[in-house]
């Protein structure tokens, strides 16, 4: 049995800039599906399959991200007074044990290679995840519980991939396949945000890795790569020379809540999941649907 998955690094440094005004002051990993924020999601994805520490690569103003997983000492004397304890329990659940994070700063925005560098001492020598986290995947068991229960069997490092439409693939990074391992292929490439034309295939990679740490010293190097930016992608090719590598075919479904159209869909279906919300938003849904001819 390979080394255990204990830590995760969630890069949160970036801007937001594609949901301004809502993240000029509110960092973007707070912005809800339903009632809880993207950042919820991935920690609790995570919690589900052990992992025990939480490496959070902050920016300027992401202080919120640190209040949200501490207790919040007020608000919880209050519910418990009102005897709102559903809501005392949850919150309860929701918070980070007790030293399970850490909160380390990427200075200047250099790229996702250079975030998950900024973690390396935190990490130290052992394999760890990567989760984005405005990745948000849907399926049972999770994407991390599916990569992990293949990487216990399998070992090295690996990326979860979905397939996009054809015409997407410059927005994300994109793998060729090889042989099938288990539910996985070998991954053969990788290429960063590729034109249609150029793209090995139509599957991108959605945000879960699991890599050794051979990959500090490659992203230490600091070569720069797609947009100028120090890659991730650029270090994983480099590891994949000397390491097993394998691409991961998510059996679910990815919301890229970094994008209007995946955040507003992310909602939809994670409403209509909610026992309590289900019924009446459907039927909300259906009419709006239908008064705006779109049905
Ligand atoms: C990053 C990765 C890319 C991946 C994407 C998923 O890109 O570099 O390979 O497909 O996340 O969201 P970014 O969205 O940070 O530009």
């Amino acid at each position: 049995m390979p080394s255990p998955i204990r830590k995760a690094v969630i890069p949160v440094a970036g801007l937001g800039t594609r949901f301004l005004p809502a993240t000029k002051a509110m960092p973007k990993e707070m912005l809800t599906v339903v009632d809880r924020p993207l950042i919820q999601y991935v920690v609790d994805e995570a919690r589900a399959v052990g992992i025990e520490h939480f490496v959070m690569v902050t920016g300027r103003n992401k202080g919120v991200l640190e209040d949200h997983f501490d207790i919040a000492y007020e608000l919880e004397a209050t519910l418990a007074a009102r005897g709102k304890t559903a809501a005392l329990e949850e919150l309860k659940r929701d918070k980070a044990p007790a030293g399970a994070m850490s909160f380390t700063r990427q200075q200047e925005p250099l790229g996702l290679g250079h975030a998950v560098w900024c973690a390396a001492d935190i990490v130290g020598d052992e394999p760890f995840a990567v989760i984005l986290p405005d990745m948000i995947p849907r399926g049972e068991p999770g994407c991390l519980a599916q990569m992990i229960a293949h990487y216990n069997e399998h070992g090295g490092n690996s990326v979860s991939v979905e397939a996009c439409d054809p015409s997407e693939t410059a927005s994300y990074g994109i793998v060729g396949l090889g042989d099938p391992v288990g539910d996985s292929y070998r991954m053969t490439t990788m290429v960063e945000k590729p034109a249609p034309a150029d793209a090995p295939s139509n599957l991108y990679i959605t945000g879960r890795y699991i890599l050794q740490p051979e990959i500090f010293p490659l992203l230490a190097e600091g070569r720069r790569g797609a947009g100028g930016e120090i890659q991730i992608t650029d270090a994983m090719l480099r590891l994949m020379e000397t390491q097993p590598f394998y691409a991961f075919p998510f059996k679910g479904r990815t919301f890229d809540c970094g994008s209007k159209l995946g955040f507003l869909a992310a909602n939809v279906a994670f409403a209509l999941e909610r026992e309590e919300l289900a019924d009446d938003f459907a039927a909300e849904a259906r009419a709006l649907l239908k008064a705006a001819g779109k049905d």
